[in-house]
């Protein structure tokens, strides 16, 4: 029986856990989960059997709170082979932090089970080989800070759904494969700092409900097939220290609005399709040291003289 080494494990297990107090329900579902790869990838030499006189709180990547119960997994870099589906994710209640980013053979999709996670404060499940659509179910994680899902390939819209956590401080949804528009309901996410939605197929308006975005200090829309004008109302994020919207379908003038951010530093709109002339009032803002401005359709001198 193939099995039986894990369970034998397993039975000793459930003996050092009284004697270390973990929580045996974790440790099970993270070696089962561990025994569905392909290959453990760095997770070889701990998270095994042979490892069994020493707490799983002390094992690779793991984090536990003082009653031994799993709090932060961080599995980074680590050459992982194989899928999310068989990673119990109800198994965790307390996690806070889940780091799983740069395994470029994690792939499959992103189960919806991920909701179950209540306690997550960040999520990261950047630059894996992750397909399908952004489960819905992730707006169940009601006290999320941070979603990173980018440089995987994602497809699909944004669910409007995780437009509704306003306790995220940073969405970083870049070089997926996403489509649809940016949800007017973006405004809700009024806690966010830093917004990317850049390399994806993202199409239609800029809304101006993004004003209501006043902590945001990033910015970065860049390669998408945004079209439209850049909303005036983007004057009103004060907080706006990057915006790069460069690579889209943009028309129409830069807004004069965009020389009063106090804390503007870098400007990237180029290769769009603005035309009319170009303030000379974002020279006013000492703040500014990057900006470009090329491949529009500006007529006149588009030069600014930076202060
Ligand atoms: C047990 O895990 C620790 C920490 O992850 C690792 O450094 C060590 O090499 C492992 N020991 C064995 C015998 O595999
Ligand atoms: C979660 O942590 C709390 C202490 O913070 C503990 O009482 C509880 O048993 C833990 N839950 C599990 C399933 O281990
Ligand atoms: C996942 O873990 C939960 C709680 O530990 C358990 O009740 C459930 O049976 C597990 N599911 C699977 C598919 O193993
Ligand atoms: C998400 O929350 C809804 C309602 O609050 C609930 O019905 C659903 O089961 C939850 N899903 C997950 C995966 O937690
Ligand atoms: C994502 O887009 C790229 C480039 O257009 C394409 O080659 C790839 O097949 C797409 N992947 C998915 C999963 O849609
Ligand atoms: C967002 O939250 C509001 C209020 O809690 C709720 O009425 C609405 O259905 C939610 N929207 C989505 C798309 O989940
Ligand atoms: C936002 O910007 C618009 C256009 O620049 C302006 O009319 C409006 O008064 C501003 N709103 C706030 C709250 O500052
Ligand atoms: C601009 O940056 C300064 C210094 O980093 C900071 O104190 C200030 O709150 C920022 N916002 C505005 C609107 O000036
Ligand atoms: C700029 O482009 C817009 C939309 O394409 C057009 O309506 C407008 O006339 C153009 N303005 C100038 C000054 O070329
Ligand atoms: C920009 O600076 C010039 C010269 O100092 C001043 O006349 C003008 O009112 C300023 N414009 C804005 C929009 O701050």
């Amino acid at each position: 029986m193939p099995s039986s080494p894990l369970l034998f494990f397993l039975l000793l297990l459930c003996f050092f856990c009284t004697q270390l107090s973990c929580t045996e329900t974790e440790v099970q579902a993270l070696l089962a989960w561990r025994s569905s790869l392909k290959d453990p990838g760095c997770l070889t030499q701990s998270w095994t059997s042979n490892n069994i006189s020493t707490d799983p709180c002390q094992w690779d990547g793991i984090k536990c709170n003082e009653a031994e119960s799993i709090t932060s997994l961080s599995i980074v870099f680590c050459q992982i082979d194989g899928t999310l589906d068989k990673f119990n994710f109800s198994s965790f209640p307390n996690l806070t932090e889940l780091w799983m980013d740069h395994n470029e053979n994690l792939h499959g999709g992103i189960p919806k089970e991920i909701g179950t996670l209540h306690n997550l404060q960040y999520l990261c499940l950047s630059f894996n080989n992750l397909v399908g659509e952004i489960p819905v179910t992730i707006s169940n994680l009601s006290n999320l800070e941070e979603l990173d899902l980018s440089g995987n390939h994602l497809t699909g819209a944004i669910p409007s759904a995780i437009l509704n956590m306003s306790g995220l401080h940073s969405l970083i949804l870049g070089s997926n494969n996403l489509t649809g528009q940016i949800p007017k309901t973006i405004g809700n996410l009024f806690n966010l700092e830093e917004l990317d939605l850049s390399g994806n197929y993202i199409n239609g308006a800029i809304p101006r409900e993004i004003e209501h975005l006043n902590k945001l200090t990033r910015l970065y829309l860049y390669e998408n097939e945004l079209s439209g004008q850049i909303p005036l109302e983007i004057g009103n994020m004060t907080e706006l220290q990057i915006v790069d919207l460069a690579d889209n379908k943009l028309q129409g003038n830069i807004p004069a609005t965009i020389a009063q951010l106090p804390n503007l530093s870098a400007l990237d709109l180029e290769n769009n399709q603005l035309n009319g002339t170009v303030t000379p009032y974002l020279g006013n803002n000492s703040n500014l040291v990057e900006i470009s401005l090329s491949n529009n359709d500006f007529v006149g001198m588009t030069y600014v003289i930076l202060a």
